[in-house]
């Protein structure tokens, strides 16, 4: 690499850098992107230039390749499946770390090179690509519901298996460097690994695992980084694995998991059973009008967002009936818990784009003393986090898990579609609750619907 590579890469991690900065309050944020982009820019151009490789066919080939697909998933996919979208991508970064390592590794061990100082660098990035590459895609499957299997009886003690069959292949592909084989087996076993350790993990641990492996599939990249000896790679592969592994870290407190436990011992994913003795008789019903009728007495009133607002794409309704309130002098605030939905930041985003205000949003901690004095709460779409099992029943899947404590205002209106439970799978006492009251129906309509009314008063 000659000195104007170098110096390319080194503004590149620090726009990175800088971007990643700004990236952490929601003011800086947008600029936070750009540098990020602009960092990615300038890679991309100086990785080109710089390139001795590779043909330039090929490079135009995939860059045209993955432009199609990019623009197409861009265009196609609804807002409510990134979170699966996220997590396939944190699969195809360890995918590549796989194929950059192996590919490296292959060719040194044809020309009969050295392959001492890749051996190990390409251990790591197999094994660790592998594993992000099918625990993404068993995530994925389970982020868009379309896999509930948790596994068998023995699965824990397979995987433990495999993490010995790993060691032993990524020594032997450090020992024996010059046999090819050793990795190729490596590769297998982390490819199964993932699928043994993600799959009994569901119900409420599923935002660990997202962070995780986003986490993992920089580390593959710093992994690949070493074995294609490009610093940036490094660099930015870093950046990816500690900011995911803090995320991660945010995620088990969130849940009030340790890691370990998340990986080890899954928490079991509810069936929804017994609904009936907790809701038989016991549910009020209410309608849009009463919805408003009592807002218009409310002083101050607290939103809870939940997966359902992304679902009905209810943002804008929501921001309309808050101008509603405060025009009328109510106090408005956002409750947002911080696995909300089905991505970290989930319903801030939304709530972003439909431009309410950031200084509206709470946090957990800082709105659940405030919950007592709130005269009405309306959950729009939440289950899972204001269920108050998670902090009666020891038992629950979601037990630990700190919780809005919607419970507490004087009166929560729940707009949903139904009775049904939320992703992990187990009924919500809270609606059977005696100052609860339930409006059925699209989370958006129903919102249009209350705003309606309260225009009428
Ligand atoms: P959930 O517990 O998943 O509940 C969402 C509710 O939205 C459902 O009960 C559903 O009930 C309702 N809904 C769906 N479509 C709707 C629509 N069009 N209008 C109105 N309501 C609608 O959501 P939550 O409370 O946000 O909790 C998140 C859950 O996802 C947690 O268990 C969390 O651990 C998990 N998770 C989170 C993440 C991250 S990082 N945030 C990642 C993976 C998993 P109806 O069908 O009756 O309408």
């Amino acid at each position: 690499m000659d000195d104007w590579a170098a110096l390319g890469y080194l503004v590149a991690a620090v726009l990175f850098i800088l971007g990643l900065k700004r990236l952490s309050r929601p003011r800086t944020a947008v600029r936070g992107n750009q540098y990020g982009a602009a960092g990615m820019l300038v890679a991309v151009l100086v990785t080109l230039t710089d390139n001795s490789i590779i043909g330039f066919e090929w490079i135009v080939g995939g860059l045209i390749l993955g432009t199609v697909v990019g623009a197409l998933l861009a265009v196609k996919v609804q807002m409510t499946a990134m979170p699966e979208l996220v997590a396939l991508f944190n699969g195809f970064g360890g995918g590549a770390s796989v194929l950059v390592a192996a590919a490296s590794y292959t060719q040194a061990v044809d020309l009969a090179t050295d392959t001492s100082r890749l051996s190990s660098s390409a251990a790591l990035a197999s094994l660790i690509g592998a594993v992000t590459f099918t625990g993404s895609l068993v995530a994925f499957a389970k982020l868009r519901e379309a896999l509930h299997w948790s596994g068998f009886p023995g699965i824990t003690i397979l995987s433990g298996l495999g993490v010995v069959a790993a060691v032993v292949f990524a020594v032997l592909t450090v020992v024996d460097a010059e046999n090819a084989l050793w990795l190729w087996l490596l590769v297998a076993v982390g490819a199964v690994l993932g699928l043994l350790v993600v799959v009994p993990i569901g119900g409420a641990d599923m935002p660990v695992v997202i962070a995780l492996l986003n986490s993992l599939s920089g580390m593959a990249a710093v992994a690949a980084g070493f074995v294609l000896d490009n610093s940036l790679l490094i660099i930015a592969g870093s950046l990816v694995g500690a900011s995911g592994l803090i995320l991660t870290q945010i995620m088990c407190v969130a849940m009030n998991r340790t890691l370990l436990a998340v990986m080890f011992s899954p928490a079991p994913v509810g069936n929804g059973a017994e609904v009936d003795d907790i809701y038989a008789g016991k549910v009020r019903f209410t309608s849009p009008d009463d919805v408003a009728m009592l807002l218009e007495s409310a002083e101050r009133v607290a939103i809870v967002p939940g997966y359902g607002l992304a679902v009905a794409q209810a943002q804008h309704a929501v921001r309309d009936l808050t101008r509603r309130l405060q025009d009328r002098g109510v106090e408005v605030v956002f409750g947002i818990h911080p696995v909300a939905g089905r991505m970290p930041g989930h319903m801030n985003v939304l709530l972003a784009e439909a431009e309410v205000s950031y200084e509206r949003l709470v946090e957990m901690d800082d709105i659940n003393p405030t919950f007592e004095q709130t005269d009405v709460t309306i959950v729009i779409g939440a289950n899972d986090v204001v269920n108050p099992v998670a902090r009666t029943d020891p038992s629950s899947p979601i037990a630990g898990m700190p919780i809005l404590d919607v419970d507490k205002s004087d009166v929560v209106v729940v707009i949903k579609r139904s009775l049904s439970p939320g992703f992990a799978g187990i009924s919500n006492p809270l609606f059977a609750a005696d100052n609860a009251l339930m409006l059925f129906g699209d989370g958006r309509q129903a919102v249009v619907d209350i705003t309606k009314s309260l225009q009428a008063f």
